[in-house]
Parts: C-alpha cells; sequence; structure tokens
C-alpha cells in the first residue's frame, strides 16, 4: 500500500512556484560542538513528530553526520531548520543547487529504504549530505557513488565528505542521464533533482529483482517523489509523495518550461512537458476574451486539491498546464499570500481551439464549489472537465496516496486496463491507477 502523501505534511510544491529558500553566508560553524548534537537530536524528534521519519537506521545517520560540515558559513539554526532548503549556488539568478529541507531528505531516505551493504547510486550530489548519511547507512560492507554535473560542486562535496571522515564516498563529476555504469547493478538508486522520465541508464543500472529507484518525477508539470521498485520488465511505485526539486541539467534537461503570454511577462504558463497544442498568439487572444462560467459540478477543499483532484486530471486529459499571473487569473491555488502569484489549471485542445480553467466559485473560501471558466467555443473542453470532476467524485475521490504508477520502457507496455490512465514521455510509459480506491474497479475507459 503506497505510503500517504497527505498525512506526511510535506508542503505542497510544483507546479507552484517555488517556496522561498532561504540563502545564508553568516559566519563558519564548528561541526563537533555539543550545540551541533543537540540540534541534530531535536531534529530528529521534529522529523519524528511530524511523520518524516520513522527507521531508527535513518534517525542513527542523521544523529550521526554533523549537517553544518556540509554548509559551512552557515548558522546552525538554519542548518537543522527542517522544512526548509537553502540554494548553494545560483546561476544568473537562477537556482541550480541546494540543500535539500531535512523533512525532504527524510522523507526520500525512508523511501528508498537503504541497508547495510547496500551499492547505491546518487544522482545529485550537491553539497554531498545525503551521500554522507547514505554512507553511514550503507556502512563498510556497502558503497555509495554520488555524481553532480558541476565540477566545484564535487570539489566542495569531496571536501566536506573528507571534512566529516567520510572519503569512502566516490564523488565524481558526470552526468547522471546516464548513471555510473562502472559499479552497476546498484541495490539503490536516488535522484535528488528532478526529471520527468527515467533515463534507460537507470533502469539498466538498477539491480533486478527489488531494486529500488526513488526520484522526484514530474508529470505535466506535477512533481511527486516516487520510490520505484524494479519488477521483471517494468518498475512499480510504492509510496508518492509532494516535493519540489530543481530540474535535472544536461542530457536529460527539461527545465521548467515557462511561456509568456505577453510582452509585460504578466501572463505565464507552466508545467509543459509536452507540445504546446496551439500558437501562442492563438493562446493569448482566447484568456484576452470574455469567459463563461460553468458550474464544476463538485465542491471541494485545497487539500483535495492538491492530494488528488489535480493528478487525477492531469493523468485523464492532455494538455493540463499551469496559468499564473496577476488579478485576471483565478486564484485556484491559493497562493498569493506566500508567492505573490494567483495560479490555476489551464486545459487546452488543439483541434477545437479552447481552453478551460478551473477556479472556486467563491475564492474569498477555504475551498468549495468548483467552477469551470471557457472564452466562447470552449464549451464541449468545459463539459470534459466536468465530467471529469464528477467522475473524480463519483469514485470516492481517489487520493494520490492509493495511486499506484507502472513505468515501462516504451513500446514494451501491455494494453491498459479498466481504470488505467497513461502518461507518455521519450523513454517511459507511466501507467496510472488508483488500486485502493473505487476507481480501478468501477472506472470504464473513456
Ligand atoms: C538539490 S541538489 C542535491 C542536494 C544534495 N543531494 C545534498 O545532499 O546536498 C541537486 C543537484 O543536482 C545536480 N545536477 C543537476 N543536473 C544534474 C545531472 N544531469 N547530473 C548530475 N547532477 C546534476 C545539481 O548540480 C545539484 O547540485
Amino acid at each position: 500500500m503506497p505510503i500517504s502523501s497527505p498525512a506526511s505534511g510535506h508542503r505542497l510544491r510544483p507546479p507552484y512556484p517555488p517556496a522561498t529558500i532561504r540563502y545564508s553566508s553568516r559566519p563558519v560553524m564548528d561541526g563537533t560542538h555539543d550545540e551541533s548534537r543537540l540540534q541534530r537530536r531535536a531534529l530528529v524528534e521534529t522529523l519524528k513528530r511530524d511523520g518524516h521519519l520513522r527507521s531508527p537506521r535513518v534517525a542513527e545517520a542523521l544523529l550521526t553526520v554533523p549537517r553544518e560540515l556540509f554548509l559551512p558559513g552557515v548558522p546552525l539554526d538554519d542548518v537543522y531548520c527542517s522544512s526548509e532548503a537553502i540554494v548553494t549556488k545560483r546561476v544568473d539568478g537562477v537556482s541550480v543547487s541546494s540543500a535539500s529541507a531535512p523533512e525532504v531528505i527524510a522523507l526520500m531516505l525512508e523511501q528508498l529504504e537503504p541497508r547495510p551493504g547496500d551499492r547505491v547510486l546518487e544522482i545529485g550530489a550537491g553539497t554531498g549530505y545525503n551521500a554522507a548519511l547514505l554512507a553511514h547507512i550503507v556502512g563498510e560492507r556497502g558503497h555509495v557513488v554520488t555524481l553532480d554535473i558541476d565540477e566545484d560542486l564535487v570539489t566542495s562535496a569531496r571536501d566536506h565528505l573528507h571534512a566529516a571522515g567520510l572519503d569512502q564516498v566516490q564523488v565524481v563529476q558526470a552526468d547522471g542521464a546516464l548513471g555510473y555504469p562502472d559499479l552497476h547493478a546498484y541495490d539503490r538508486i536516488i535522484l535528488t533533482v528532478a526529471a520527468n522520465d527515467i533515463a534507460p541508464a537507470w533502469r539498466q543500472q538498477l539491480a533486478r529483482p527489488h531494486g529500488r529507484l526513488v526520484m522526484p518525477l514530474g508529470l505535466r508539470g506535477l512533481q511527486r517523489c516516487v520510490a520505484f521498485v524494479a519488477e521483471r520488465d517494468f518498475l512499480v511505485s510504492r509510496s508518492l509523495r509532494n516535493c519540489s526539486f530543481i530540474p535535472l541539467r544536461g542530457l536529460l534537461s527539461i527545465g521548467w518550461p515557462r511561456v509568456a503570454l505577453d510582452a509585460e511577462g504578466a501572463l505565464v504558463l507552466s508545467g509543459a512537458d509536452e507540445p504546446m497544442p496551439m500558437p501562442l498568439d492563438v493562446i493569448g487572444a482566447l484568456l484576452s476574451g470574455r469567459f463563461r462560467v460553468l458550474p464544476g459540478g463538485i465542491a471541494a477543499s485545497p487539500e483535495e486539491l492538491r492530494d488528488g483532484l489535480h493528478l487525477w486530471l492531469v493523468a485523464h486529459q492532455p494538455h493540463v498546464y499551469t496559468l499564473w499571473g496577476g488579478p485576471k487569473v483565478p486564484d485556484l491555488f491559493r497562493l498569493p499570500e506566500r508567492t505573490g502569484a494567483r495560479g490555476t489549471l489551464c486545459i487546452m485542445n488543439g483541434a477545437q481551439s479552447s481552453l478551460a480553467l478551473l477556479a472556486w466559485t467563491d475564492e474569498s473560501a477555504r475551498g468549495g464549489d468548483l467552477c469551470v471558466l471557457t472564452p466562447g467555443g470552449g464549451e464541449s473542453l468545459a463539459a470534459r472537465v466536468q465530467h471529469l470532476l464528477r467522475e473524480w467524485d463519483g469514485l470516492g475521490r481517489p487520493i494520490d496516496a492509493q495511486a499506484e504508477i507502472r513505468a515501462y520502457s516504451r513500446g514494451n507496455s501491455p494494453a491498459l486496463a479498466v481504470g488505467e490512465a497513461t502518461v507518455d514521455q521519450r523513454w517511459t510509459r507511466f501507467v496510472l491507477s488508483w488500486p485502493g480506491s473505487a476507481a480501478t474497479s468501477s472506472r470504464q475507459q473513456p
């Protein structure tokens, strides 16, 4: 049974704009004093209390490895804050490396289930801290290789690991898209950088059966940390958790394309991992027209939208994007207070030159009735969205925690069963189902 995402209390992130990430360059702290030990203990207690940490092995690693050695110059209170990532490198104002928030590190290690003696490949060395935790867990009989695409990050990660007495970790400058074939097969592969596909190399280098791949997977703009277990000729998810990671660069770089629809950049579409179905000027013209407001037919809470309905919609309908902008954009995600941006789902149909937006009927309430906005000519797309909302509701509102994702190499997937939906990427066909809900047993294929 997949681990529940709602229970994790993990903060909502993509396709929403990144939460504030702290950047600090205050004086260097020493890694061995009592204050550090106290902070580590407090961090572990917080992570346990908040449901991010369960296993004694991961707890022991977090208690043992002084995180400040991997974040020189950062005050201890920031180093041991459970919920904040710390940006460590920016290029042209864009964050390209960070120390992930401890709560995210903990939940991904829980998903990975590393064991003493395991061979582990990490893609995204960053500071080297996660590799240090892994090295602690796999012990002397195991082996950890960690890759980063940037030479300067590789050098600093090596220095940090040396300071922590963990020279046995192999830190390699390489594009993680190709894995690290020299040492495969790996019992565990973990990406600490987001990808929207499973590279053939990761599949090939994963031990079978039962090797585990944990990665932040972006599907049509929606990121989930997914733990996959290798079966005979496919991978199957064991748990899905909300997350938000920096995107992979290099060979499999995807960025998260953001398309400005006007000269001022006041209307921006994000979340596309497929080509736009209509020219941008057509989309812009549709958005500047008059909208009809149609009832969505269901009421929901922001949490239900985040933890269930959103994935359901992107799995069952192509060309679901996120539209960001000012007062004219419906505030579906309720993020302006934190981010200043209003955002909603924008569903497009290129053949019909139509689009539909999802909105709360009463924006001032917390959740409530949903409605569908569409410019002239979008009635049949709006009807399709209404149908999907009602279907999700009628099937007991399946949530991400009930979802299962099977990942097949393209061209190697079986016919779909009732209740399954697909998302196709370059290398992988992702087949989604909700076995823990009524969806699988009763849904009819469209
Ligand atoms: C969120 S950081 C990793 C955090 C790290 N695990 C830690 O414990 O500090 C993501 C890292 O992935 C690296 N990265 C991005 N694209 C990559 C690629 N194609 N191959 C290897 N590393 C990559 C970035 O340079 C960045 O350092």
